[in-house]
């Protein structure tokens, strides 16, 4: 029965438990604190501190990701990829950190539960620095592409395990903003990305490999700073290891939020530890979630957001607008992306998940429906309709677009899942659902240019659309509301034991 698990923490609220260690000489208000906001306290500053750490593996993932755009038509060069055979060997040389980032994911849950979350960030950064000064030295193809799946390792793992850890050590009410910074350093990375493109271009034909190669900085600094995080205290209770988990708990929130803390983990973790295995994720009483996680990872990649990442300076071309000014475009859109992730962050914990999801999904279906009909409107007309503006409004419902996925799929699918499995299964539970949104992100960007040949970019468009209007119906019916309840609450509401199941 799940009757001491109720006992625990339901009345007296994490606010409660740190309100008994706020010290009063500390009154800077915490920016990432909902409407029930507190003074910043020596302890949120750790946490803080702790989150903006480990987020930046998500700094990581994003640069990486992205990087590889400055460097095509280099390596095209460099590595003979000209010819049709070659054009292939292009794609395999861009794709092949995605299909390493698959395989990342899903080690991500079995290493973290069995090592550490620290173990595997420790891991990622060391895949990161490797991965850069390979691929920046190397001056075999094949080692090339062994290093770019050495990175997707990397961002595979880290994209999952940096927002399990920040949601395992931040308290319920600042949990959503702080985990959130996660997607706030992938957006940063992007662009940084971009910026650092643009600028080595004037190192000539070898500026590829410093493009590459910068990344071994702050792979760098992000091993030498993992060293100051403590291990996650909701693994160490897991492994039985109370001591250390009180340790961390001490250190990190004061002793009287720590006992508060310990207590309630202590009571979620009543049940004993076992093996996860796929069966035990896709039935009985995770069923529900796990669809959901299905769902929301599906949509999330299903409308389109990498298709326009990747593609972006095809799709201005496409809709009349030179190539010249494409730069600047991506530039502008990476610019929006990462001001309205710092928007999302601001509102998450103050109006929840449901609105900003609801509100931002129906924004991306318009969005995408614009850009739908401006493709079908300038279909015919001289020039792609440029001299009408039409690339205009191209650019314009692009800039909704990303603004729109910025406030709601692009941080709220991260803090969700994170969020709705109970502490046993989440590791495992967001492997295998950030596996299969890394498998829909791969066939989008894969199949966007057949479609765009198929359908035409309006067609392609109106698809992501109609999708993003499925996702919005599905994500309203479907979406649980997790602002300010603690992990412990939402495991006993949206993952109860079955009848006659656990203690
Ligand atoms: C998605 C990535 C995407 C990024 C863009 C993330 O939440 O998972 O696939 O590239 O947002 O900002």
């Amino acid at each position: 029965m799940s009757g001491g698990v109720e006992s625990v923490g339901s009345k007296a609220g994490p606010g409660a438990g740190s309100a008994a260690s706020v010290d009063p000489g500390d009154t800077l208000q915490n920016p990432l604190y909902g409407a029930d906001a507190e003074p910043m306290t020596g302890s949120s500053f750790k946490v803080l501190g702790i989150a903006l750490t480990v987020a930046m593996g998500g700094f990581l993932v994003g640069f990486d990701a992205t990087v590889i755009s400055g460097a095509v038509p280099f390596i095209r060069e460099y590595f003979s990829l000209g010819s049709a055979v070659g054009s292939l060997k292009l794609g395999w040389a861009v794709s092949s950190l995605g299909w390493g980032a698959m395989a990342g994911n899903l080690a991500a849950g079995l290493l973290s539960n069995r090592f550490g979350r620290r173990a595997v960030l420790l891991m990622t950064a060391i895949l990161f620095l490797a991965s850069s000064l390979a691929a920046a030295l190397t001056t075999s193809f094949t080692l090339f592409i062994v290093a770019r799946i050495l990175g997707g390792l990397g961002v595979g793992a880290a994209i999952l395990t940096a927002p399990i850890y920040i949601a395992e050590i931040a308290p319920a009410r600042s949990r959503g903003g702080l985990v959130s910074l996660s997607q706030l350093m992938i957006v940063i990375g992007i662009s940084v990305s971009f910026f650092s493109n643009y600028f080595l271009l004037s190192f000539g034909a070898d500026s590829w490999r410093w493009m590459l190669g910068v990344q071994c900085v702050p792979a760098a600094l992000y091993f030498l700073l993992l060293y100051l995080v403590p291990e996650s205290p909701r693994w160490l209770m897991n492994k039985g290891r109370s001591a250390d988990a009180r340790t961390v708990l001490d250190a990190v929130h004061g002793r009287s939020t720590a006992q508060f803390e310990f207590d309630r983990i202590q009571a979620s973790l009543a049940a004993q530890s076992r093996h996860i295995g796929l069966r035990d994720l896709l039935s009985g009483r995770l069923r529900r979630v796990m669809m959901f996680g299905f769902g929301i990872a599906f949509f999330q990649q299903a409308t389109g957001i990498n298709a326009i990442f990747y593609y972006l300076p095809t799709i201005f071309a496409q809709a009349g607008g030179g190539l010249s000014t494409s730069f600047a475009q991506s530039v502008l859109v990476g610019l929006v992306n990462v001001g309205m992730t710092f928007v999302a962050i601001w509102l998450i914990d103050r109006l929840g998940r449901r609105p900003l999801l609801c509100f931002g999904v129906a924004g991306m279906a318009l969005s995408l429906l614009a850009i739908s009909w401006a493709f079908h409107a300038a279909k015919g007309l001289p020039g792609g309709g440029g001299a009408i503006g039409y690339e205009r409004i191209v650019l314009v419902a692009i800039i909704m677009y990303v603004a729109s996925f910025a406030i709601s799929l692009g941080p709220v699918m991260w803090v969700l899942l994170s969020e709705i499995f109970p502490n046993e299964e989440r590791a495992a539970a967001i492997s295998v659902v950030g596996f299969w949104n890394s498998l829909v992100s791969a066939s989008v960007t894969l199949l966007f240019p057949a479609a765009v040949a198929a359908w035409g970019p309006d067609g392609t468009f109106l698809a992501y659309g109609l999708l993003a209007a499925a996702g919005l119906v599905f994500l309203t019916a479907l979406a649980p509301e997790t602002r300010g309840k603690t992990l412990e609450e939402l495991e006993r509401t949206l993952t109860p034991p079955l009848q006659g199941g656990a203690q």
